[in-house]
């Protein structure tokens, strides 16, 4: 038995020395995508794997569909060979390595959906072997890795850290981070068994500056987890006490600003009109699911998310005042909202506050416009919506409110083209003008 660890394990390591590795990515969007090209770049010849043909053709044809990651960067990997893409599962029985960058949503009772990850499972399954390395990088529920993928691997008679390895990798991209990306983000790595770990890691130190070893997949489940749990509660907190300012009378950018003066001790987070992205507003849940299917009754994460989750309606309602002293209805206001996408310079509009600020509006019977330099298209409540120029004349709108601080917003244009603005980012800081009402 233990010759066949050895065989397993040095063959792959050989691999990695020599860079002879074939490595693949399955699922191929905001995370796979960028972890892919970075593979590729140092020299490894990467594939690509998803069931959306769109974007392996787009791949194949040198583009890329992700802002952060550039055309040109893609372009030359696809052409030198090292980085193709494809939606045929069976270019796994020739790869090494596997990540697995597939989506977690949740379900409609705010269950983990396992679906994505159980289909990628299942593919890999057909084709697993000895000395293969497969790295779960989807965030999801403490207990995964080892409770539904391993089992279906195993099931195919071979046995984990000794035929084939397996460890959790937590993806932490900041999409439209300029300073953090892929390579420089540490990696934090928890295998099945330490041969797993140990491979795992020697993987990632091939394109990755630092790598963090934990004790188990579980672990590594876990830290994922606490990072947007922790964002999820601190924004809760800010966004309460952002509330609490409007009664208080005091101004919650300022508060925060002069807090994050303390050079120890204090963080400072900021208030929105609510969270967004396919992590913060879901994966706390998928530690609150866990918890509770362990007898443990989570509070902060409860709290957090409610408070969070009031924003849209505590944005539309401080519209509703403004408007109210302009004389105006919302009933028949022109309301037009500055950004959709769920934050600055990126074109995600994935679980956007936009979407029910949009829907709160409607029902009050406003008519909403908006301008997304990054969104031309947005969907809110099964409608579709155009974006058009902020500068253009025809938008007549009584108030404008600013839910997304894009670097490409003319701040001074708009001050001239709206005649009031809600700024729910405090995007307007240090522009003076009484049109401006910060939330
Ligand atoms: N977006 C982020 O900023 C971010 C950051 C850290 C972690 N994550 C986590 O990473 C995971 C992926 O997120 P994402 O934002 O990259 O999602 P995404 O939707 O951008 O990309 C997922 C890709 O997987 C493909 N896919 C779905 N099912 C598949 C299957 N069975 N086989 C092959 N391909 C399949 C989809 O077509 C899509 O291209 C999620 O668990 C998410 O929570 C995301």
């Amino acid at each position: 038995m233990t010759a066949i660890v050895k065989d397993s394990r040095s063959s792959l390591e050989q691999k990695m020395n020599r860079k002879t590795l074939k490595a693949g990515v399955i699922g191929l969007g905001y995370v796979g995508l960028p972890l892919a090209v970075e593979f590729a770049k140092v020299g490894i010849q990467v594939v690509g794997i998803d069931v959306d043909r769109d974007k392996v053709k787009a791949l194949n044809q040198g583009k890329s569909y992700i802002l952060d990651v550039p055309d040109r960067d893609v372009a030359d990997l696809v052409e030198s060979g090292k980085l193709k893409a494809t939606a045929d599962f069976s270019v796994l029985k020739d790869l090494d390595t596997v990540n697995i960058c597939v989506p977690t949503p949740l379900g409609k009772s705010k269950d983990p959906d396992m679906t994505y990850i159980v289909s990628a499972a299942k593919h890999i399954a057909d084709y697993v072997h000895p000395g293969m390395l497969i790295i779960l990088e989807s965030t999801t529920y403490p207990g995964t890795t080892e409770e539904v993928i391993q089992p279906m691997l195993e099931a195919k008679g071979l046995k984990v850290g000794e035929d084939f390895f397996l460890a959790f990798s937590p993806e932490r991209v900041d999409p439209g981070n300029a300073k953090f990306g892929t390579k420089n983000i540490p990696k934090v790595v928890g295998g099945v068994t330490q041969a797993c770990t140990g491979l795992a890691q020697a993987f990632y130190k091939l394109a990755i500056d630092h790598v963090h070893p934990v004790s188990s997949p579980k672990a590594a489940e876990m830290v994922k987890l606490l990072e947007n749990t922790f964002r999820s509660v601190n924004i809760g907190l800010i966004n309460e006490l952002c509330q609490m300012s409007a009664k208080l009378g005091v101004n919650v950018w300022e508060i925060v600003d002069a807090a994050a003066t303390k050079p120890f001790g204090f963080m400072p987070f900021y208030p929105g009109p609510g969270l967004g992205g396919h992590c913060i507003p879901i994966d706390p849940h998928y530690l609150a699911w866990t918890a509770r299917s362990h007898g443990f009754a989570p509070r902060f994460i409860e709290l957090a998310s409610e408070i969070n989750s009031q924003m849209p309606e505590f944005v539309v309602r401080k519209a509703q005042e403004i408007l109210n002293e302009h004389a105006k209805a919302v009933k028949g206001a022109r309301v037009h909202l500055l950004g959709v996408t769920y934050k600055k310079n990126v074109s995600d509009c994935r679980e956007s506050p936009a979407a029910e600020v949009v829907e709160l509006l409607e029902k009050l019977g406003a008519v909403v416009t908006y301008s997304d330099p990054y969104a031309p298209v947005f969907r809110a409540h099964q409608r579709t919506y155009e974006s058009v120029d902020p500068a253009d004349s025809s938008i007549g709108a009584d108030i404008a409110i600013l839910l997304t601080d894009h670097d490409k917003f003319d701040r001074q244009a708009l001050c001239r083209q709206f005649p009031v603005i809600l700024d729910t980012r405090n995007a307007f800081r240090g522009i003076h003008s009484e049109k401006i009402i910060q939330l």
